[in-house]
């Protein structure tokens, strides 16, 4: 049985959250025990320049806290193909065939790059390369082969115009070299784990995370924060559970359904206490983030290992990528001396 190729992978301008673990690297971590695909995971240090050229620093740090991340949730490198986007030689080379194959206008139209651009205000110095990143994101998919590609919603333009650019591109050249591949998506309604302010998006600009590096106090800390029912005042006030973050929550977190359900009554009846139900989501959150967190501390001990193993990772996955640009140099013609 021929493995499916499947590609996905984070910009590294943080260390990741539990929003990135609930709507992604759990079910990259199913997929790749599921021992069906051959797992491609890109820490894209290149596109994280596309908004941040001028903070080499922050990327470069960055990148060992996703991957640290990556191997505390169950990534493993027996099992995946980890790698750095930057060490890839031949994803510019692609990205600059593929760079003739779309239009600019097309490249203005791609409604996720246009909402990004206006929350990061850049104003009239638009970086080209930030402009282009749909482009050399195709590129990260196409060299691979990868036929499934799974990422949040948001990212559901990029493979949209992924497939365009194999099409163009299949069009353009002979031999069918690249292949279209689809996007899987979360499941409708657990895409998005809101922040603990009840904002819609976790996020590092908006300071409503919790992070997987987080530790227990601070864990704690942040759910006796987190946003409830501004109505439920008294213990004995009937309370809302719709738009309430620790049901949310707890909708998530806590695989005993029936209970969450006795919980939603007894909160909408009155008289159970937000103290207690955030104790309780305390206790269900600790039980699956505490292994992660512990894994993360233990690999954190050997840093110069994580970065071999993302060298090791890298080196395989150019050889891969170097197969399909012979491919493509083929194709295109310019394989003039051999
Ligand atoms: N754009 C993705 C993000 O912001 C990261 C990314 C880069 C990616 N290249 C990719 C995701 C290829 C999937 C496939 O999170």
């Amino acid at each position: 049985m021929t493995k499916e190729i499947y590609l996905t992978g984070d910009r590294p301008t943080g260390k990741l959250h539990i929003g990135h673990y609930i709507g992604s690297l759990k079910n990259r971590v199913a997929m790749q025990n599921s021992g069906q695909y051959h797992p491609f995971i890109m820490i894209a240090d290149t596109q994280a320049f596309t908004d941040n050229a001028r903070n080499p620093e922050k990327i470069k740090q960055s990148l060992t806290e996703v991957a640290l991340d990556y191997l505390a949730v169950g990534l493993n490198p027996n099992k995946s193909t980890i790698f750095v986007q930057s060490q890839i030689h031949g994803l510019p080379e692609l990205t600059e065939y593929f760079m003739n194959l779309v239009s600019v206008a097309r490249l203005q139209r791609n409604p996720t790059v246009k909402s990004e651009i206006q929350q990061k205000a850049f104003g009239e110095s638009i970086p080209a390369g930030f402009l282009t990143y749909p482009v050399s994101q195709a590129a990260d998919i196409t060299i691979f082969k990868a036929t499934k590609v799974p990422v949040g919603d948001d990212q559901e333009p990029m493979i949209e115009q992924t497939r365009e650019l194999v099409r163009s591109f299949n069009n353009a050249y002979p031999g069918d070299v690249l292949v279209e591949p689809t996007g899987v998506f979360p499941p409708k309604g657990q895409g998005r784990l809101p922040g603990i302010d009840g904002n819609a998006k976790m996020s590092k600009s908006l300071n409503n995370g919790i992070y997987l590096s987080d530790d227990a106090d601070t864990l704690a800390k942040k759910v006796k924060s987190m946003y409830t029912d501004p109505l439920h005042i008294n213990i004995d006030d009937p309370g809302h559970v719709e738009g309430n973050v620790v049901f949310t929550y707890l909708d998530i977190f806590d695989s005993d359904k029936v209970r969450v359900q006795r919980l939603k009554d007894h909160y909408q009846a009155g008289g159970l206490g937000d103290m207690k139900l955030k104790k309780h989501l305390i206790d269900v959150m600790e039980a699956e983030l505490a292994p992660i967190r512990q894994r993360r501390a233990e690999y954190a001990q050997d840093l110069p290992a994580v970065l071999k193993m993302l060298q090791d990772g890298s080196q395989r996955a150019n050889q891969v990528a170097e197969t399909t640009m012979q491919e493509v140099r083929a194709a295109i013609g310019v394989n003039y001396f051999g």
